[in-house]
């Protein structure tokens, strides 16, 4: 036992680079002696990677943006319960593709549910547990469609939604962001090792 571990969140639109940094920055923790796990949202447990099947894949219109949030949170619900809180209760460091304040920015600027009511959602699913530090990968969202375009898959749900929508979804990080003193935001239209690099020094920083 070593305490508690810290829980670092990665957010930002589609393509931005959130997966690319947090598998980099769990290498450069690893290599530092913490003991680091890496997992998603939506997902992340069994339970939780089967209802992501149902948000990420299928028609764009086939839940409202109260379904979504209502099974984005189910998800958290699974993934907090079963493998966030027990690892760092034991000391773990949490690294999180994705996380709560996606929510805010898809379900809450993008298709319209007040802020107030995701936020009491956010409590029953989770009791309450936010990340220590969330990094907001900062990009146009246009620009992040395109690298994002380049991956194949059947998850794109999300990404089949038009150009506005994902300038809601970015407009709306930043807006958290500049509410929200836990998250900090990395321009993501730098090239990879800078951005990784600011990441690192924004854990030092905040995370000692
Ligand atoms: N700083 C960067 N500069 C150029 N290309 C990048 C950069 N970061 C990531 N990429 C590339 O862009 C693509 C998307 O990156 P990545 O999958 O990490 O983004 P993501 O935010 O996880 O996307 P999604 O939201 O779709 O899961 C990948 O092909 C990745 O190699
Ligand atoms: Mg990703």
């Amino acid at each position: 036992m070593s305490g508690r571990g810290r829980f670092v969140s990665f957010e930002g639109g589609e393509g931005s680079g959130k997966s690319t940094q947090v598998e980099r920055l769990a290498v450069m923790l690893r290599e530092r002696g913490h003991d680091v796990i890496t997992t998603r949202e939506p997902g992340g447990t069994d339970g939780a990677e089967e209802i992501r099947a149902l948000l990420v894949g299928g028609e764009p219109g086939r839940w409202s943006g109260r379904t979504e949030a209502l099974l984005m949170n189910a998800a958290r619900a699974d993934h907090v319960e079963k493998l966030i809180r027990p690892a760092l209760e034991e000391g773990i460091w949490v690294l999180c593709d994705r996380y709560a304040h996606s929510t805010l920015a898809y379900q809450g600027a993008a298709r319209g549910l007040e802020s107030d009511e995701l936020i009491a959602l956010h409590f029953i699913a989770t009791q309450g547990l936010w990340p220590d530090l969330t990094v907001l990968l900062d990009m146009d969202a246009e620009a992040g469609l395109a690298r994002a375009a380049s991956r194949k898959g059947n998850e794109t749900r999300f990404e089949e939604e038009g150009l506005a929508f994902h300038r809601e979804v970015c407009a709306g990080f930043r807006a958290i962001a500049e509410v929200d003193e836990r998250m900090a935001v990395v321009d993501a239209g730098q090239a990879v090792d800078a951005v990784t690099a600011e990441i690192f020094a924004l854990v030092e920083d905040r995370l000692g």
